[in-house]
């Protein structure tokens, strides 16, 4: 595996390559990125993945500094996967300047959710996922689900912009106890770790209860799931979890559905964000 730190040493290494697959990360790899190197591979050949801490999607609070950057294990994980080039530019490679041009996406799918918790994250996300892409110029990009409306929005912005790039989503890789795997877990104290698997759990639980609810389908069913959201995020501040949101929402654009869209029985997602001490977690759960 080649690791290039350089935008024209990148172009030059992947002259005449048009089936490449590619695997943006911000590093500290686990199974689940290492999952998304798999299904890239099915899809294409080579193989290109991408480590950088992208600075434009951290907040001026957020954990930018304390991110942790393990380069070197990462690198013999993907050499492993049959990673045929590792791209890792320095930030100088990637904003030499002031990245002054971004994308910014739609309010409406930008500025909900993780959007209104982390308010230009989307943005921030965009403007690199653009800038690697015209760097790796990749056929297919693959993308978790775990970070589900960052799916959506890279998805849409692929499309928007006819960019030449399938975007393949990959399921989500958690523990066996059922906590979804992310960078941010090596944050939690072994208590907090101990409680982490209960977000999902209440998730799961939620589910039961909205399908038991379009079931019964009594009082209007978009005021009963508000009630049922309400009562998933109570159920965890009891539990020492500071919620900031529990929203079952329409998988095709992440509104909150209407009676009439439950009774036309459109596809739901449940969307969670939650701290744990000082840990931020994120997951999700389809209905
Ligand atoms: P990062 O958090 O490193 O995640 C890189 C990719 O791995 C994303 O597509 C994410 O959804 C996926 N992923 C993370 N945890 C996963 C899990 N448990 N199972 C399956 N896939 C998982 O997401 C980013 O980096 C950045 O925002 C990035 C897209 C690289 C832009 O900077």
């Amino acid at each position: 595996m080649k690791i290039v730190t350089d935008i024209q040493e990148l172009r030059d290494q992947l002259r005449g390559q048009n089936r490449a697959s590619f695997v943006p990360t911000m590093g500290n790899l686990h199974e689940g990125h290492l999952s998304l190197m798999r299904i890239a591979r099915q899809h294409g050949d080579p193989v290109i993945a991408s480590i950088f801490v992208n600075r434009l999607q951290f907040g001026p609070h957020e954990d930018f500094d304390q991110y942790p950057r393990t380069l070197e294990a990462d690198a013999e994980k993907l050499e492993k996967e049959g990673v045929y080039v590792l791209f890792a530019p320095t930030e100088k490679v990637l904003y030499p300047e002031p990245q002054e041009y971004r994308v910014d996406p739609p309010k409406q799918l930008g500025d909900i959710l993780e959007g209104e918790f982390r308010p230009g994250f989307f943005k921030g996300v965009c403007t690199v996922v653009l800038k690697l892409f015209s760097c790796v110029q990749p056929r297919v990009a693959v993308f978790g689900k775990k970070d589900y409306q960052q799916l959506m929005i890279i998805r849409q912005m692929a499309h928007q912009f006819a960019l030449p790039v399938e975007i393949v989503a990959g399921e989500t890789i958690r523990a066996d106890d059922g906590l979804a795997l992310s960078s941010r877990n090596a944050y939690l104290s072994d208590a907090e770790r101990a409680e982490a698997p209960h977000l999902q759990a209440s998730l799961q639980q939620l589910r039961l209860d909205v399908l038991d609810a379009i079931h019964r389908a009594g009082q209007p069913l978009d005021q009963s799931l508000r009630e049922l959201e309400k009562k998933t995020a109570d159920t965890l501040t009891q539990r020492g979890w500071q919620p900031d949101y529990i929203a079952i929402r329409k998988r095709a654009d992440l509104l909150a559905p209407s009676n009439d869209d439950l009774l036309a029985k459109k596809e739901l997602v449940i969307l969670a964000a939650a701290k744990l001490g000082k840990t931020r977690l994120i997951d999700n759960l389809e209905i």
